[in-house]
């Protein structure tokens, strides 16, 4: 079962071939990050004039590099959403022409889920081994666009546990290294000058839900994250002391920054693990390329007996592998109808039912 995955929803125009859900023959990605770069983030307008130029070019890549022609695909898959309209829509229409003319079906995919996803995608290219995670798995979602714990039965099968009120994770990495002028995206930046800072040389605030938060969805405000006075307390630390924008003080603000954020991250991670048994412990996302983060996930799980597995580093960032696996895999998005579909830019992860 070989399934072509699209994903647009961002700033990533990518095409993947999977085999059986987890055998990735191909993953092609054009990252647009120069495009936004000028601009300290994404432009959704640039995004997806973007994606109409070069998305034939991924689609032939990835289905030449499978060593296949068209016809040996035998589906279709594509990001629904949640993402940029505009964006997302370039995708899906992509997807859609290719369902009704090589008359295949067609899966539509949650980006979330995708991402989830992940942790079940082989560590390289060559390898088909997916990684032995057993149920109740906690899985920690950090991305630009999402910040969320996550309970995965099985694919198919989630409880969202809690999220950001307000700024993802990535975000929060991305506004401070706009403040510190380090440049677009945030977190590889933010990475890069605190691997030779100090993170305690400065104190940020951690965690506070607002009361007016408190009631937010009817989650577990334990298990929810806020960003947004993290970055404003940098704001003002910057605006104070205007000397810590200098060269050698800069490494130790980005080191703290990012610590907190982190902490952040672990203090809801461990009331997750404090209020449930799990079996094992996961994390996905593009914030999770951080080796800081990595390591501190590494300790935690050693800390609670658990198994962890981070997504493999080529998967963590938007990718069509994660797209293609899922639609591929037991439990995953079952055909849609082509012509009925649409972009779903504010799509929620919802379990499926147990056929
Ligand atoms: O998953 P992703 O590619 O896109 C979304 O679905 O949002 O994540 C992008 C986010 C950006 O905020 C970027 O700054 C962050 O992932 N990121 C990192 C690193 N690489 C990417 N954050 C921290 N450390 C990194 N090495
Ligand atoms: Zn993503």
């Amino acid at each position: 079962m070989n399934i072509l995955g699209i994903e647009t929803s961002c700033d990533e125009t990518a095409a993947a071939v999977v085999a059986d859900g987890s055998r990735v023959l191909s993953n092609c990605v054009y990252s647009q990050i120069q495009s936004h770069q000028p601009y300290g983030g994404v432009v959704p307008e640039l995004a997806s004039r973007q994606h109409v130029e070069v998305l034939p070019r991924i689609l032939d890549q990835a289905v030449t590099q499978a060593g296949l022609d068209w016809t040996a695909l035998d589906a279709i898959a594509v990001t629904q959403g949640p993402g940029l309209a505009s964006s997302l829509l370039v995708g899906l229409s992509a997807a859609q022409s290719l369902a009704l003319r090589l008359r295949r079906p067609l899966h539509a995919v949650n980006h979330v889920e995708a991402h989830l996803y992940s942790l079940f995608l082989p560590d390289s290219p060559t390898s088909t081994r997916v990684p032995a995670l057993e149920a109740p798995r906690l899985v920690l979602m950090v991305s630009g666009g999402h910040t969320a714990l996550v309970r995965l039965e099985h694919v198919g099968r989630y409880q969202w546990l809690g999220q950001s009120l307000d700024d993802a994770a990535g975000e929060a990495l991305d506004k401070g290294a706009n403040l510190m002028h380090l440049g677009y995206p945030g977190g590889p930046a933010i990475e890069q000058a605190a691997e030779s800072g100090d993170p305690e040389i400065l104190s940020f605030p951690r965690i506070s839900i607002r009361a007016s938060y408190r009631t937010a969805g009817g989650l577990d405000p334990d298990l929810c994250f806020s960003f947004s006075g993290l970055k404003t307390s940098l704001l003002y630390t910057l605006r104070r002391r205007p000397e810590l924008l200098e060269n050698g003080n800069l490494k130790d603000v980005a080191a703290s920054y990012q610590e907190a954020v982190f902490d952040a991250l672990l203090d809801r991670v461990e009331r997750a693990l404090d209020k449930a048994p799990y079996r094992s412990f996961g994390c996905v996302g593009g914030v999770a390329r951080n080796q800081r983060l990595r390591a501190r996930l590494e300790e935690t799980a050693r800390r609670h007996g658990l198994a962890l597995h981070l997504a493999p580093m080529a998967y963590c960032t938007d990718n069509a592998a994660m797209v293609a696996g899922l639609a591929g895999a037991a439990g995953g998005p079952p055909p849609a109808d082509p012509a009925a579909l649409d972009v779903e830019p504010a799509l929620r992860l919802a379990s499926r039912p147990i056929s």
